[in-house]
């Protein structure tokens, strides 16, 4: 994995603090050295199960499950590769990066040039904004209700109608042509290089962290295109980015309306709605739902009201389902974005079409149900799709039922025929979807020997906090007692290491498998509780007993069921095989009582 040096990573690792990191983005509550708690960022929940250890270094959802060390949290939380969340905490804890970091990003001191020719340019745009060149975009702001307040809210600005007056202004200061290439600023042409934007209003979009990261720029008149948008570059990834987001943050707002437009974002600030996003001109992203989720849990979906905001709507609600994630629709009448409903019809006529706000499923079944008419037909079609709706977006049984209760009233189809038609039947359904909801991930999917699993647990927990205890591992020949898989794996390397009088500890597991959610879930499901082991070798032994005899008792149990068919007449067993399997029967009663009186 490590393209960073290890000494580097190690002594990275020292400086953050788990608890520190993390108490950025959720309010731990805690004493002592260990345990902090607080609600999980990676799911929803109303009571803590979201838990961080400071000894551990380690994160743990008993909730959820979702675990990891320090650099797996940046990586989920920020969505972002190792070598990122390497660069985010480096960066916090003030260590230069060591050379040769270029493969993939672009090393910390680039960005900061590149960010800063950004930051340059947007005060440059401002600035002309209040000189005579200036006169009439700002005149047009104005004219649209923007104060000086909001401009420099928003950072506002004009990019003159001059060949390369931004060019020539920045590479006084010290940007470099190439770099302002990069960033979008600068393009070249046959006559050297010249401006991108030129006379338009600019629109800086900045990220949490409050970098400028890119812009948009409008026209004032009806020319084409209406807006012309920084491309992608190495510091601005438009599918991973909102408009407005560092405003979000800022206010420390639970709630954003998600809309198509810069102005929509500025108009709904103006209004008195400071939590709102645009998309930047693409179609949502998931990336850009979870950037937006991470602040606010609630999401509200407030598209133009024309054919391509209902169209757009359909996949904003379908991108959120896919992140798990609830939204609300705010649909607006006669076609209009929010800047032109709150022009026409007023703010407060906005907040009435917020507070009757529809989750997506019912405004989507909503949609689908006004489509009936009168003929038998229509009224088929409409319950057949709603209910089809209804069965993909409802996030379990009872949410189901209610839809499907609707559209029965609705359409005069029997709630069975619904059930049916989407290929359940009441009760299954019931019976799948609460398991799905009830059930942790891990546990469903190895639905055999839960005890198992927790034993297995145990013992490498132990092997890894008391390496000798790898010489019993060995004479049991523990492996026989994990099946393939990661439990396995782990056992294997750490009785390996302990064979050599090694030491893998549980921070460098967290390390080596940073990268795997997966396993991180398992070495927090493993490792994460506080435990104090008296007798560490007494309880290792027990540990394998218990194991053995789970063996035979399943064994066992394969016996007596061969033993019952017989009696019922359902199995054929000639007398030889009958004692055969009597007397094996006895014999694995016997080790078990054995094992019994050992653990004891
Ligand atoms: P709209 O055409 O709906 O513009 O595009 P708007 O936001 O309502 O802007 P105003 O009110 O006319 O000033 C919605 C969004 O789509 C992107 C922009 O992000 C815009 O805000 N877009 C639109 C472009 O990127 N390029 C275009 O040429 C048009
Ligand atoms: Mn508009």
């Amino acid at each position: 994995m490590p393209r960073f040096p290890q000494s580097f990573l190690d002594e990275l690792a020292d400086r953050v603090d788990i608890v520190d990191v993390i108490s950025d983005y959720v309010t731990l509550k805690g004493s002592g050295r260990s345990g902090f708690v607080g609600l999980c960022p990676f799911h929803r929940e109303k009571t803590p199960s979201f838990s961080v250890s400071a000894d551990k270094q380690l994160y743990y959802c008993f909730g959820c499950h979702e675990s990891g060390n320090v650099f797996g949290f940046i990586m989920k939380m920020e969505n972002v590769d190792f070598c990122q969340s390497v660069r985010i905490l480096a960066e916090r804890a003030g260590m230069a990066l060591p050379e040769g970091d270029g493969e993939k990003g672009i090393g910390k001191e680039k960005k900061q040039r590149l960010l800063q020719a950004n930051r340059l340019a947007a005060h440059y745009y401002h600035d002309m904004l209040y000189t005579p060149e200036g006169a009439e975009a700002l005149a047009y702001l104005r004219g649209r209700g923007l104060s000086d307040g909001h401009i420099r809210r928003f950072g506002l600005g004009y990019a003159p109608n001059d060949y390369d007056a931004l060019t020539q202004c920045l590479k006084q200061k010290g940007c470099d042509a190439g770099e302002l290439m990069e960033v979008g600023l600068s393009v070249m042409s046959d006559r050297g290089l010249r401006d991108f934007f030129r006379n338009r209003i600019m629109f800086p979009i900045i990220n949490t962290y409050g970098d400028v990261i890119a812009f948009g720029g409008r026209v004032m008149d009806k020319s084409e295109p209406k807006y012309l948008n920084t491309g992608d570059t190495p510091v601005f990834n438009k599918r991973k980015n909102l408009y407005g987001i560092n405003i979000i943050k800022k206010n420390g707002s639970k709630r954003a309306i998600l809309c198509e437009g810069y102005m929509d974002v500025i108009a709904l600030n103006i209004n008195g709605f400071d939590y709102a996003v645009a998309s930047l001109g693409t179609a949502l992203t998931r990336d850009q739902v979870k950037l937006l989720h991470r602040y606010c849990p609630e999401i509200y979906i407030s598209y133009d009201g024309d054919r391509a905001g209902v169209s757009a709507t359909h996949k904003a609600i379908e991108i959120t389902r896919q992140e798990k994630i609830k939204a609300k629709v705010i649909a607006l009448k006669d076609g209009k974005d929010p800047d032109e409903y709150m022009r026409d019809y007023g703010p407060q006529a906005y907040s009435d079409a917020m507070n009757s706000a529809q989750w997506g499923a019912d405004y989507l079944i909503n949609q689908e149900l006004a489509k009936q008419a009168d003929s038998d037909e229509d009224k088929a079609r409409a319950a057949y799709n709603a209910s089809q709706l209804a069965s993909k977006y409802s996030f379990d049984t009872i949410e189901l039922e209610m839809y499907l209760r609707r559209i029965s009233s609705a359409t005069g189809y029997s709630l069975e025929a619904l059930y049916r038609n989407i290929g359940k039947s009441q009760t299954q359904e019931a019976v799948s979807l609460t398991q799905e909801v009830v059930l942790p991930q891990q546990i469903k999917k190895e639905s055999t020997g839960d005890s198992a699993q927790l034993v297995q647990r145990m013992l490498l927990r132990l092997l890894c906090e008391y390496p000798s205890l790898c010489e019993i591992a060995a004479k049991e020949q523990l492996e026989q007692y994990f099946e393939p898989g990661f439990r396995r794996e782990l056992l294997l390397m750490l009785t390996e290491a302990g064979r050599e009088k090694q030491r893998i500890t549980q921070q460098e597991l967290s390390m080596i498998y940073v990268e795997d959610a997966e396993k991180s879930k398992e070495i927090g499901a493993i490792f994460f509780e506080e435990m104090q082991f008296v007798e560490p070798r007494t309880y290792f032994r027990q540990c394998i007993l218990t194991l053995k005899k789970d063996r035979l008792l399943r064994k066992r149990e394969a016996d007596k069921q061969r033993l019952d068919r017989y009696v019922r007449q359902e199995l054929y067993l000639d007398e030889e095989q009958l004692r055969q399997l009597v007397k094996h029967m006895g014999e694995l009663d016997a080790q078990i009582k054995k094992i019994r009186l050992d653990a004891q």
